[in-house]
């Protein structure tokens, strides 16, 4: 298959990523079919499309005859037979094995034989999920970043066992939705997190140690060293929970310490305070809801 031949992209999973790439692939032109296992989920992820293209709209950044047509090439179900017409499918559900396997097992069942599977998982390894996979010469890694319409990187992963046309699919496809892909073995947290998880457990042992306040840790960070977001504040962005699971994840791969989470992020995860999702983490999000 050429990337030309692409005119459907499967997306499976409307959560924050989920629906980030439904709104770049439906805004690159292409027909989306979303899925999610419950219809509350599709609903969320639909408002989340629909209030980013508003504020497209508003700033006139897009038409209202654009807008209609991005949201008239978005199509969602719970039933996954729907993915019988994807030329490609990209899946963002939940971070567990067993889901991913069961998900694959479903397309599996109705998609084509060349159709490949493109994961965003950031956390599991790609090979071992090709490895759960009927067609694990077709499981590629496509690791997008939040949000989704924003930001231009695509970090591209091929499994051990992906056939190179269908790395070279993803990197193909990766431009036409006007993002840089960069490809990178099959390692924990790959390039972006792999650094950026250490910068913000560095930045909680700052915190922690009493160095500064969290605002001004953030402060520094974003003019001292050009960051669009502190630390902290990125922390929240991210989850506390992503950041202290990867954390972990490089610190029993590595068993380097500078990996290790520190107890405060622990303590905060386990509290709940997991940062805007819960309108709780370095920063109050209460009042900002
Ligand atoms: N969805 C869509 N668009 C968004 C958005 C969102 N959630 N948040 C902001 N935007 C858009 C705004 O509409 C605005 O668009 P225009 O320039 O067209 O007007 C633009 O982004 C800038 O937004 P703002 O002016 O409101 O705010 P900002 O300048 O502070 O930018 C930001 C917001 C883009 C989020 C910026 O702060 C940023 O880049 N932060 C760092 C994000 C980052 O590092 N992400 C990676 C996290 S790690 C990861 O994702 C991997 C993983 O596996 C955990």
């Amino acid at each position: 298959m050429k990337v030309d031949d692409i005119k459907t992209i499967g997306v499976c999973g409307a959560g924050t990523m989920g629906a980030g790439i439904v709104q770049l692939a439906a805004q690159s032109g292409f027909n989306v079919k979303v899925i999610d296992v419950q219809e509350a989920f599709i609903q969320r992820g639909m408002s989340i499309i629909t209030k980013n293209l508003g504020r497209l709209l508003s700033k006139e950044r897009i038409s209202q005859a654009d807008h209609d047509a991005i949201m008239g090439r978005i199509s969602a179900s719970t039933d996954a037979t729907v993915m019988a017409d994807a030329d490609f499918v990209i899946e963002a559900i939940l971070e567990e094995v067993e889901a991913k396997k069961a998900l694959f097992a479903q397309l599996e069942a109705v998609c084509r034989p060349d159709v490949v599977f493109a994961t965003n998982t950031s956390s599991i390894s790609v090979t071992q999920l090709a490895g759960v996979s009927a067609r694990p010469d077709r499981i590629v890694g496509m690791h997008f970043f939040n949000p989704v319409p924003v930001m231009k990187l695509v970090e591209i992963i091929p499994a051990l066992q992906t056939k190179a046309e269908a790395v070279d699919l993803t990197i193909e496809l990766t431009k036409k939705l006007g993002r840089t892909p960069v490809p990178c073995k099959d390692t924990p947290s790959f390039i972006v997190n792999r650094i950026l998880v250490p910068m913000i457990i560095d930045a909680v042992r700052v915190y922690d140690s009493g160095v500064a306040t969290a605002a001004d840790i953030d402060t520094a960070m974003k003019l001292g060293a050009n960051l669009p977001m502190g630390p902290l504040e990125l922390a929240d962005f991210v989850g506390l929970d992503i950041v202290y699971h990867i954390g972990n994840m490089l610190f029993e791969y590595t068993k380097e310490a500078r990996f290790n989470p520190p107890d405060l992020l622990r303590n905060m995860v386990q509290a709940g305070w997991l940062g805007r999702k819960t309108g709780k983490g370095f920063y109050d999000y209460a009042e900002r809801t």
